[in-house]
């Protein structure tokens, strides 16, 4: 029996998986010319055809396949099977949770990328992509106005929020919690965040060994700013009482409303108690960048961390979040080991697996770059600005609808709800949020427009979030319309349902 490696066949391999270079471009040329025909038409699309789970699976192969097939066909058929079966979030009325419209240079750097594949983990896997990373992470706090030592690119809000929390849990707790865990004083940890946050707050206490228990929630004010008498009142209360505040999460846009805490003020009860100050602006950190709205982000620069998300407000493509921290050394003290089988030691090298939760890491960083040399932070600024002005109009063409009723504008977020004028004293909030839910599941089936939710005190309401570049206000202007047109047979609906009902 011949050894392998006398094989001819290992001496001239032939990998089933190559591609030669005239198949790779054949194949390569068609889907950029599919992208762009997509991109000059996709607002004829609809924006979604609100496929069920079993009519998708009934387009998919059957089976796991046992032999190839020539990828220039299985590309081209796979473009066709994502531009028609998927939510469209780059089509001008997206404007449901908070994903942005891909910016079109975004897409071609993560093919770039791609085709270099580097690891960032570390600088000898990934010499240019970590300098390129570190210069996005500088430019990222230039932008914003925060005075950043250090950072990370992270796969998006959720683990740009974790990588703060540990950051905040390693300079805090004041024992070895790398040797000895959690247990010294078990339980008795305090954060506090407003009753708006993000569900990731949620994931971090849980996940990282605090426990549900471990969060205040601090309510808000009329305006759906976190109160911070309140936070500071909690916080004393918890100290008599023998627990240990160590972390106050501020929103710069709550997911729901787009709100901005009051920062500074937060900051001042930060430094008071000896707490560490997190910056959730996942959403509406970039819009820090605006001068007319220094004044409300006032404290931005006081936090000891901040998570940004590019994949939100810069328009990049998923996936592309990002930590800011003020003293880089916070993240290497959480994540830094440094293992025998690494040769990673330069003394000026910058190894990004020290400091946050990935070892092998992708060049994230590259579609953010790009896009900030592609625009500037001028462009920013100006789409940013536009956005807001967008939800400002939405806002007051909303409020002249007398079945409208228009609940509150942040930043780029609008929310309102379908309130019919017919209604008496017997309608009432349980009728609403129905009413309000159903119209939502129609919005979001038809294909027209696709807004998302809110809840506020109590109240279901629909919401719009523009980030989102191709939006234009001949798209907002038709919401009402729809809204209307949708609406009132619902009404209709459930006032006959009610009737036999009773
Ligand atoms: C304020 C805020 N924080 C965190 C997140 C989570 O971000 P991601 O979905 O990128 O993990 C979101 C998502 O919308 C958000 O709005």
């Amino acid at each position: 029996m011949n050894s392998p490696l006398s094989d001819e066949s290992l001496y001239r391999r032939h990998s089933p998986i190559e591609m030669d270079a005239s198949a790779f471009r054949e194949a390569g040329h068609q889907l950029i010319d599919e992208i762009s025909d997509f991109l000059s038409s996709i607002s004829q699309y609809p924006v979604t055809t609100a496929p069920t789970p079993r009519s998708l699976q009934a387009k998919l192969p059957k089976g796991m396949p046992l032999t190839g097939a020539d990828p220039t066909a299985l590309i081209k058929e796979v473009w066709r099977l994502m531009a028609e079966n998927s939510l469209l979030n780059g089509h001008p009325r997206f404007w449901g949770y908070i994903t942005s419209s891909p910016a079109p240079v975004g897409m071609l750097a993560d093919l770039l990328a791609s085709a270099i594949n580097s690891n960032c983990g570390a600088f000898v896997l990934s010499p240019m992509a970590t300098e390129i990373e570190k210069q996005t992470i500088q430019w990222l706090g230039e932008l914003i106005g925060y005075p950043a030592g250090g950072g990370i690119m992270v796969s998006g809000g959720n683990e740009a929020n974790f990588i703060g929390f540990l950051a905040a849990r390693k300079a805090k707790l004041n024992w070895d919690i790398r040797k000895l865990g959690l247990q010294p004083s078990q339980g008795k940890w305090r954060l506090y965040t407003s009753v708006e946050t993000h569900t990731w707050i949620n994931k971090a206490a849980d996940l990282f060994g605090l426990g549900l228990d471990s969060i205040r929630w601090i309510p808000i004010d009329e305006d759906q700013k976190m109160n911070v008498s309140l936070l500071e009142q909690t916080i004393m209360g918890d100290k008599k009482d023998g627990l240990i505040p160590f972390l106050v999460v501020g929103a710069a846009g709550s997911v729901g409303t787009g709100t901005i805490d009051p920062l500074s003020e937060i900051a001042a009860v930060c430094k008071k108690h000896d707490c560490w100050f997190h910056i959730d602006g996942a959403y509406g950190g970039f819009a820090a960048a605006l001068p007319e709205l220094k004044e409300q982000f006032r404290g931005f620069e006081l936090a000891d961390s901040i998570a940004i998300d590019p994949h939100k407000w810069l328009y990049s493509p998923l996936e592309a979040g990002c930590t800011l921290v003020k003293d880089a050394n916070s993240l290497t003290d959480a994540f830094s080991f440094h293992p025998v089988y690494y040769n990673f030691d330069g003394e000026e090298e910058t190894n990004y697996y020290e400091r946050g939760l990935q070892n092998s890491r992708g060049f994230r960083a590259l579609k953010v770059w790009l896009v900030l040399r592609q625009v500037g932070a001028e462009g920013h600024i100006r789409m940013i600005r536009e956005d807001i002005r967008l939800a400002k109009s939405l806002f007051d063409i909303l409020g002249q609808n007398k079945e409208i009723e228009a609940v509150s504008q942040h930043l780029s977020i609008t929310t309102f709800r379908y309130k019919p004028t017919d209604i008496d004293g017997s309608i009432d909030q349980e009728y609403l949020n129905k009413l309000n839910q159903t119209l939502l599941n129609r919005l979001q089936s038809g294909g027209e427009v696709f807004p998302s939710n809110a809840v506020l005190n109590g109240n279901f309401l629909l919401r719009v979030c523009i980030v989102n570049f191709r939006t234009s206000l001949s798209d907002i202007e038709l919401l009402p319309d729809i809204i209307l047109r949708e609406g009132r047979p619902i009404h209709d609906q459930m006032l006959k349902e009610r009737l036999v009902a009773s």
